[in-house]
């Protein structure tokens, strides 16, 4: 089989590792990928946005199956001009990625299915939102309607941060165009868990557990990230809130999304908070996680590209998704200065056990040799029996991978493993 995953980044390093499992697989093509991919797919110089491209490659490759990672694609589309040509494809079309496309639609959806989630009003007009904010509860949350990079939330912490955000957003556009609309929420307090799952519309099949470390510095302190590192099974996630969040989430959101005629194929990405009052929905990501995927692909048992085609075709009901018992940890290196600004163009080397078990996210070939060429650069997941060695292995297996100006967090795990005791 040919097959395409568009993406580039170590989330799609990972997914490509997995599919390359099956034996089936003749070549996968990676739209763009990058350096490190290169070394387990052919990465041809399209854009993932470059949607008419895309289609255009896919066809004349004739490629028998497509994964659609980012959430920009997805958003624009992606899925949905694929099918018409008829390329079967991974991800939900853009009518059911709106789920995290806005945020306003995916508040509404859960206000109007009763899927528990933090109380919230949605505005589009400056004067309207200062107002609320002159007597609505303090710390409050405000956040960009549409797709920010994971930067348009702002936690505020008093009025005048909140008027600041909400002015930011609304006059001075510091989010563009999806922060013309704001949703602003009632501040929620527990563990975060990320729960992705794969559904063919029908059927909801979570994966194993993850926790995210969204902090650029240790102890969650300094800038929110795309993320610096991850850990599964989370620790806080029992089997009991499993069956909660099944009942009182997972399938009603499936369920709604069928009802709106939007039915939600894919990985569908539940980010939760394990609030006093039960779980909660923080947000919705209408694909895989990134770091999240870094543990959670490695701890799957069951063939990948097997689980995703049952999403396609809806056959995941008599599909088997197994995952291993162990526990895994991954460690992002990034360019010291990550999320701000950074330098780049340093050499990136790995020893040969590192590189077995690391995901490349931003680094480019040069010359035939690897440079880095973004924040996070690369993600480095080990596997074992329990959450302690996974992550004395994790740090131990990331010291082989050496660039200019790396740093990591040095506590990824550390709060698991205290959940434990
Ligand atoms: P999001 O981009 O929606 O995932 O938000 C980024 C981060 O902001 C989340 O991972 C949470 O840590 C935090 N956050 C978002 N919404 C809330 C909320 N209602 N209450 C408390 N923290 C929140
Ligand atoms: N790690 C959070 C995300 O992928 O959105």
């Amino acid at each position: 089989m040919k097959l395409m995953v568009v993406g580039g980044g170590g989330r799609e390093h990972a997914i490509i590792r997995s599919l390359k499992k099956n034996p089936d697989v003749e070549v996968i093509y990676a739209l763009p990928g990058n350096g490190g991919i290169a070394a387990d797919a052919v990465c041809v110089p399209i854009g993932a946005t470059e949607i008419e491209k895309i289609v255009a490659f896919a066809v004349e490759k004739k490629m028998d199956y497509a994964v659609v990672a980012p959430d920009d694609p997805l958003v624009l589309g992606c899925v949905d001009a694929l099918e018409e040509k008829g390329i079967p494809c991974f991800g939900p079309r853009a009518n059911a990625a709106i789920i995290e496309g806005s945020k306003a639609f995916s508040k509404n959806l859960m206000k109007k299915y009763g899927i528990p989630t933090a109380a919230y009003e949605i505005f589009t007009e400056l004067d309207k939102a200062l107002a609320y904010l002159e007597t609505a509860p303090i710390p409050t949350v405000v956040k960009a309607d549409g797709l920010a990079l994971g930067k348009g939330v702002i936690i505020a912490q008093t009025r005048e941060e909140a008027k600041q955000a909400v002015t930011d957003m609304m006059a001075n556009a510091k989010f563009g165009a999806s922060g013309s609309t704001v949703v602003i929420e009632e501040f929620l307090t527990g563990p975060e868990v990320s729960v992705l799952a794969f559904t063919d519309g029908k059927v909801v099949r979570p994966m194993v557990s993850s926790m995210d470390h969204k902090r650029a510095g240790d102890n969650d302190t300094g800038l929110n990230t795309g993320g610096m590192g991850t850990i599964a099974p989370n620790p806080y996630y029992t089997d009991e809130i499993a069956k909660q969040c099944m009942k009182e989430i997972f399938l009603p959101t499936i369920r709604a999304m069928k009802k709106e005629k939007r039915t939600f194929k894919g990985c569908l990405y539940f980010g939760l908070m394990l609030t006093p009052n039960g779980p909660k929905v923080i947000e919705y990501n209408c694909r895989f996680g990134d770091p999240e995927t870094q543990v959670v692909l490695p701890l799957l048992k069951s063939d990948l590209l097997t689980v995703m085609q049952a999403c396609t075709n809806g056959t995941l009901a008599k599909t088997p998704v197994r995952f291993s018992k162990k526990h895994a940890c991954c460690v992002i290196k990034a360019s010291k200065g990550y999320p701000e600004s950074y330098k780049k163009g340093y050499r990136l080397t790995m020893s040969e056990r590192a590189e077995r078990v690391t995901f490349v996210a931003g680094a480019k070939l040069e010359n035939g040799k690897l440079v880095t060429s973004g924040g996070r650069v690369t993600g480095t997941t080990a596997v074992r029996g329990s959450l302690e060695e996974a992550i004395t292995a994790a740090y131990r297996l990331s010291a082989g991978v050496k660039f200019g100006n790396a740093y990591c967090r040095s506590d990824i795990g550390q709060r698991a493993l205290q959940a434990k005791k």
